[in-house]
């Protein structure tokens, strides 16, 4: 086992979220899934029936109290729970959409993690996995996700400095376009197209929810015992093959042109 006592899962009851929490119960772990809109999951993780909204502060620090007396201490924390980023050109965003993107990507990330983090400091063990995204590491007409996601990245970095000589690890994953509810609910929409998606990946496809888990597992355990501070990309080459459409796309080959 990785973990001795339980992992909390926070938006646990969709998507990267449900399916990080799904293989770490298989695995043999006590894991508890909250969730503003609490469903069970199948296999053995704990639904937390009571609302849970990250980005309310009190809730949380009552919340996090109330599932450490019934469940016991909190070892393990994935902060998955998120909302896409709404699309528009600089001049058509509303601040209400730019506020709960903020509010729940990043402030809401931080609420759970200081609010479980500094348990697991006071104990001297934990670790802890924020869920980034590549759009915080690149440019996309979502403004407010895109600097809320480079936000968790950055945080994840300053809370693994506060919390290293405490034994607790902080890490990210950053997922790229993943195949959850939330992103086939924006393709349905005609919002995004799964060919554009998939194109600029060197690997020519999208991410399935399990791989993205299979990292934050990874980074929860004692086989990453030495690391903290990082921020994985899980994107089935999205980083890698970002650049490639300027030299004629990932599927041509180099024509000898002068590189800059
Ligand atoms: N799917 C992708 O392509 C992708 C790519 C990169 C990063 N991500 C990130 O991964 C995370 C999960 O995304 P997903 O695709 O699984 O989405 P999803 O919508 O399938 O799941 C998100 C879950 O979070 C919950 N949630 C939303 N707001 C909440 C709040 N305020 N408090 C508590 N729970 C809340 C939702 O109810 C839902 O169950 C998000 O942070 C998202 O930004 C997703």
């Amino acid at each position: 086992m990785a973990q001795a006592g339980t992992i909390l899962v926070t938006g646990g009851s969709r998507g990267i979220g449900a399916a990080t929490a799904a293989l770490l119960a298989a695995a043999g772990h006590r894991v508890v899934i909250v969730d503003i809109a609490p469903r069970p999951i199948d296999g053995g993780a704990m639904l937390w029936p009571e609302r849970f909204d990250v980005a309310d502060e009190p809730g949380v620090a009552r919340a996090v109290a109330a599932i450490e007396d019934t469940h016991g201490p909190i070892d393990g924390l994935v902060n998955a729970a998120g909302v896409f980023g709404k699309m528009h050109k600089v001049e058509r965003i509303r601040m209400e959409s730019w506020d709960r993107e903020v509010d729940i990507d990043l402030r809401g990330t931080f609420i759970v993690a200081q609010a479980v983090g500094v348990r697991m400091a006071a104990r001297g063990r934990g670790a802890i996995v924020n869920v980034a995204s590549v759009a915080g590491m690149t440019s996309g007409p979502i403004h407010a996700y895109t600097a809320a996601k480079a936000g968790v990245i950055q945080l994840t970095l300053s809370l693994a400095g506060e919390w290293g000589r405490r034994g607790v690890r902080v890490n990210a994953v950053s997922p790229g376009f993943t195949r959850t509810a939330a992103l086939q609910a924006a393709i349905d929409a005609g919002l995004l197209d799964e060919d554009r998606l998939s194109r600029n990946a060197a690997m020519g496809r999208l991410v399935e929810p399990a791989e993205v888990a299979q990292a934050i597992a990874w980074l929860l355990g004692p086989a990453s015992s030495a690391v903290t501070g990082i921020n994985l990309p899980v994107d089935s080459g999205f980083l890698a093959g970002l650049a490639w459409d300027a030299y004629g796309g990932l599927t041509r080959q180099p024509t000898g042109a002068p590189t800059p």
